[in-house]
């Protein structure tokens, strides 16, 4: 099997995971790596152990001297828009981290970047690719049409830096992976949504780190999210604590290791009589994370199928973090379309 010829841009913490992720590949091959820190690259391949991986400072520069087969973008939300552009503009497929930009405007002209290139531009939602997340959506599945879905999202973040300084730390930092999981769970687009952000008292964030927000999904299921980026104690999963009812019962997930559910088998009485099940879900072979993401985007660029988090698919999870962030400040329900540029 030949090897996919990657370059890898931003040498910052999560792109040492992802310089990882290429070079323990047996899929690929990671020929060059791009970050304008001076000495960024080298000292990252220094502390990584990777020999023959050569260094640029600027994407543009990798591309023409490498002529790569893709391109693995981990820059900083707001340069996304700039290296997936000069990427694609290039006629090389991109795998990006999220969010996919800084802005609706941004994502919208990477959108057209791709179908102008006619070249794949993915999202990588690495918390679709974990076979808890994937056995929970079955059980989902099973409740025969989820009409209610609840996530709870309760951390305490104390990270320092620049997550303390920003506006709205945990809807633009962080809901996106839980927005998009909602989507991954109930396979549903989001239409319209009501959300409050507030900053309690106690909290070491200068932005809210809280926000409630209720989304009305396509087929009239209803997703409430509950987050906090400032909860001590009793805190919750990363993948956050699911809770989702249809007509069949009800499936619950810790967001760890631990799914449940109880389905109606007969339906009289004050309470329905329910099955319980406790199904432990296997790992075995399962690529999770970023393996998970690598291996839909080879495949994709191998075969032509379209992958999970194309980007025409993945700005729909990046409008429910922008509608949620105009809901909150103008005190509205308010259309996912309405953020649609
Ligand atoms: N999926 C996940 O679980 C996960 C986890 C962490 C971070 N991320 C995402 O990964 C991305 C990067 O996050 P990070 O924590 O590594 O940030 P970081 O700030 O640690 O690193 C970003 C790096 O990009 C470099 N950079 C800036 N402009 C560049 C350019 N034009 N070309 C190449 N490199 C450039 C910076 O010098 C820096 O070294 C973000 O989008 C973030 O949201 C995802």
């Amino acid at each position: 099997m030949s090897l996919h010829a990657a370059v890898l841009a931003g040498a910052g913490a999560h792109g040492r995971t992802w310089a990882k992720t290429l070079s323990s590949s047996n899929r690929t091959q990671l020929a060059g790596w791009v970050d304008p820190r001076d000495g960024a690259v080298e000292s990252s391949c220094e502390e990584l152990g990777l020999s023959g991986v050569q260094s640029f400072s600027n994407v543009t520069e990798a591309i023409s001297s490498l002529k790569p087969d893709f391109i693995v973008d981990v820059t900083p939300p707001d340069v996304h828009c700039e290296t997936v552009c000069a990427a694609l503009s290039a006629g090389i497929p991109v795998l990006g981290e999220k969010p996919m930009a800084a802005s609706m405007e941004q994502a919208a002209k990477m959108v057209k970047a791709s179908e102008d290139a006619g070249k794949l531009y993915m999202v990588s939602q690495s918390r679709r690719y974990n076979p808890q997340i994937c056995g929970y959506r079955d059980l989902v599945r099973k409740l025969e049409g989820a009409a209610i879905l609840n996530a709870d999202f309760f951390i305490g973040a104390h990270f320092g830096g620049f997550r303390d300084e920003m506006p709205s730390p945990l809807l633009l930092d962080m809901s996106i992976h839980t927005f998009d999981q909602a989507r991954f769970l109930l396979d549903a687009d989001p239409e319209s949504v009501y959300c409050e952000e507030f900053n309690p008292g106690w909290s070491w964030y200068k932005g809210d780190a809280c926000a409630n927000a209720l989304f009305g999904m396509s087929g009239g299921s209803r997703f409430a999210f509950r987050g906090s980026w400032c909860s001590d104690g009793l805190m919750t999963s990363w993948d956050s604590e699911w809770r989702a009812i249809g007509p069949k019962g009800t499936a619950i997930w810790d967001g760890d290791l631990d799914l449940r559910t109880e389905t109606v088998h007969q339906a009289d009485g004050f309470f329905s009589k329910v099955n319980h099940l406790r199904p432990k879900v296997s790992s075995d072979g399962f690529l999770t994370d970023f393996h998970g993401s690598l291996s839909e985007f080879l495949d994709a660029i191998d075969s032509g199928s379209t992958p999970q988090g194309e980007c025409h698919d993945n700005i729909k999870s990046l409008a429910m973090v922008f509608a949620a962030l105009k809901s909150s400040k103008e005190g509205r329900r308010v259309a996912i379309d309405e953020v649609m540029v």
